[in-house]
């Protein structure tokens, strides 16, 4: 009878070991596979910083939404040729079309907001960070800045 028990632990103490050395290598595979799939990738890792990085103080006319203005919608509102009979090529023309601020035309079209002209036409949507500045400008009374 102690012979038996003892030839059983010494049984089980054997196949602990050998569990446990299966365990540790699985678990010592899996860490290298693993290791092996993650590699960084700077866009993955910085996207959400990126978004979230969006630089607000200073927003200026000139500096911020003249520039924006420029590139993306003199194009077909100048004073010159005025799609839709806007021009924005001017601080008296953007400003002239803003006393509604944050209900203007103006704001509806450039969020691409239903019942807007999505704007600007055939070209991508302000980026978030673009239409922050804007509001924020528009929201401190669009100065001339
Ligand atoms: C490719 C030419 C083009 C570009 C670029 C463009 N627009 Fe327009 N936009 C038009 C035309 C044409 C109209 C008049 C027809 C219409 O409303 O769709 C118009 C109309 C508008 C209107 C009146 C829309 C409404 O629903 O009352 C606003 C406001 C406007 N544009 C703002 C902008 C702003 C701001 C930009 C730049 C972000 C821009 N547009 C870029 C051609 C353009």
């Amino acid at each position: 009878m102690l012979i038996f028990i003892y030839i059983q632990q010494v049984d089980m103490f054997k196949f602990s070991s050998y569990l446990r050395q299966v365990l540790l290598s699985a678990l010592f595979l899996s860490l290298i596979i693993m290791n092996s799939c993650y590699y960084d990738n700077e866009e993955d890792l910085y996207k959400n910083l990126q978004t979230v990085t969006c630089d607000t103080t200073n927003v200026t006319y000139s500096g911020s939404v003249a520039p924006l203005m420029q590139s993306n919608c003199v194009v077909c509102h100048s004073s010159t040729s005025a799609g839709g009979g806007y021009a924005f090529d001017s601080y008296d023309a953007v400003s002239s079309v803003l006393s509604d601020g944050l209900n203007s035309r103006f704001w509806g079209s450039i969020n691409q907001l239903s019942g807007y002209s999505p704007m600007p036409q055939g070209g991508n949507k302000f980026t978030e960070c673009d239409l922050k500045k804007i509001e924020i400008w528009i929201k401190a009374g669009y100065p001339n800045n």
